[in-house]
């Protein structure tokens, strides 16, 4: 049984969702400037229109009430509530503000994403992440959220996943901008992430010790192959190696031990002072920060055995058959009990569960319906493993489904359809409950 203060969310993202570039004073982003370029996104599709929240919002708040979750995630678009010269959009403000007025109108909780991943591409063009200079422009964005929204919304995540952003965007694997960065700017602009986390969750907790401010991390999860305790102490001990090349970026501890043990592991700590990348004062920052709640998107995960020589593996299982519309996407539900547990014996701090969920092809009926049962499974599954975790003592305090509806999935474009709410992109987006919808609401009808 689940906790009685447990949280249920879904989650969106602005890029994802909102559509509307060119509205209220947008300025472009990334992702604005790399689906633009032919190749870059499946079938050449766009954030142009996405789903259109920026003119449905309304709709789809509604449809979250509906569903019965309790909170409601999604990301501001840097882009539309900055100008260039770091003055204040009040056109961007006014339409946040109209979107958290809606969610408290419809009795449910905010959480605001600060990045999910849409850099204003003149940010960009000055270097991006690996430069120092980034973290002022991060700060001037965040203060003008708490000057503007902070009455409207209390719980913030500073960044969604910078081992994706960093690795699949900085590694030009995918994502945008689809620039390389070398090893030593990966280490700067992950440095970079953290004090830009620290200094933002310092800024907008002065003065309002209410305010709640996560990071958002992500990880192929560990499933290991039998309960050999020896195998279990060669996962703790493998899964948060740090860093050796770029292909590592993909990791946790250099992200994690600063965020909950308040220090970088050695070796990083280490390359960071002898590569000049540590200014006075940031270690500090480190030891003060305030993060007291591990924020986790899990979808899938690593299998974990020890060899006849008593060698550590650790790799995704290989599947003949094609699972899902996305190849990485298997329906391993024991992620939900494994990988939070892991979590917590290194951190020992409660944990949400920020994303998870499924993506399938799926199809309208001709009588209206989308029969979803791969993504029931999955949900279902997924959320049994998760309350087999919290039987077991790991405190688990939250659950997001991605996503409230199906919307552009970044460079494999509008393909995979991760929502609980179909878009029919072929009929003015039209909104349709999928099968998977009534599930999930029955769930949480039931666990509530
Ligand atoms: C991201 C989402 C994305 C989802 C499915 C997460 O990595 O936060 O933006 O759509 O996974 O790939």
């Amino acid at each position: 049984m689940l906790p009685s203060h447990f949280h249920f969310g879904v989650g969106t993202s602005s890029y994802q969702v909102e559509g509307a570039p060119h509205e209220g004073g947008k300025l472009p982003s990334i992702w604005d400037v790399y689906s633009h370029v032919p190749g870059h996104i499946k079938n050449g599709d766009t954030g142009d229109v996405a789903v259109d929240f920026y003119h449905r919002y309304k709709e789809d708040i509604a449809l979250a009430k509906e569903l019965g979750v309790d909170t409601f995630r999604f990301s501001l678009a840097w882009t539309r509530l900055v100008k260039e010269d770091g003055s204040v959009n009040l056109e961007g403000v006014a339409f946040y503000r109209s979107v958290l007025e809606e969610i408290h109108r419809q009795d449910l909780r905010p959480v605001i994403t600060l990045y999910h991943w849409d850099l204003p591409q003149y940010l960009e063009d000055r270097g991006g992440w690996k430069e120092r200079s980034i973290l002022d422009a991060y700060l001037n964005y965040v203060s003008i959220v708490k000057e503007h929204l902070l009455d409207l919304c209390t719980d913030f995540l500073t960044f969604n996943e910078p081992q994706c952003f960093l690795y699949l965007g900085y590694q030009n694997l995918g994502h945008a901008p689809g620039k390389v960065y070398t090893f030593d700017e990966m280490m700067r602009a992950a440095h970079n992430v953290l004090m830009c986390h620290f200094k933002a969750q310092k800024l907008l907790k002065e003065g309002h010790p209410e305010v709640t401010v996560g990071f958002v991390n992500t990880m192929n999860g560990v499933i290991p192959e039998n309960d050999d305790p020896q195998l279990w102490k060669a996962i703790q001990e493998n899964f948060f190696k740090t860093p050796k090349g770029t292909k590592d970026f993909y990791t946790q501890s250099i992200y994690m031990d600063p965020l909950y043990l308040h220090h970088y592991p050695k070796e990083v700590e280490d390359y960071l002072r002898e590569h000049n990348i540590l200014e006075p004062g940031d270690l500090d920052l480190i030891k003060e920060g305030k993060d007291d709640t591990v924020y986790l998107n899990l979808y899938t995960s690593n299998h974990c055995y020890l060899d006849e020589k008593g060698q550590y593996h650790s790799e995704r299982r290989p599947t003949k058959e094609k699972q899902g519309y996305l190849d990485w996407l298997i329906q391993e539900p024991e992620t939900l009990y494994y990988t939070p547990k892991l979590i917590q014996e290194r951190y020992h701090l409660p944990i949400v569960i920020s994303e998870n969920g499924d993506a399938v092809e799926d199809t309208l009926t001709p009588d209206g319906h989308v029969h979803d049962p791969r993504r029931s499974s999955y949900l279902l599954s997924y959320l049994h493993e998760m309350e087999r975790a919290i039987d077991d003592g790991v405190d688990i305090r939250g659950y997001f489904y991605w996503s409230l509806c199906d919307n552009l999935e970044w460079s494999e474009g509008f393909g995979p359809r991760f929502g609980l709410i179909y878009i029919d992109y072929k009929n003015n987006l039209r909104r349709i409950k999928k099968d998977s919808f009534f599930d999930y609401h029955k769930f949480i009808r039931e666990n509530r």
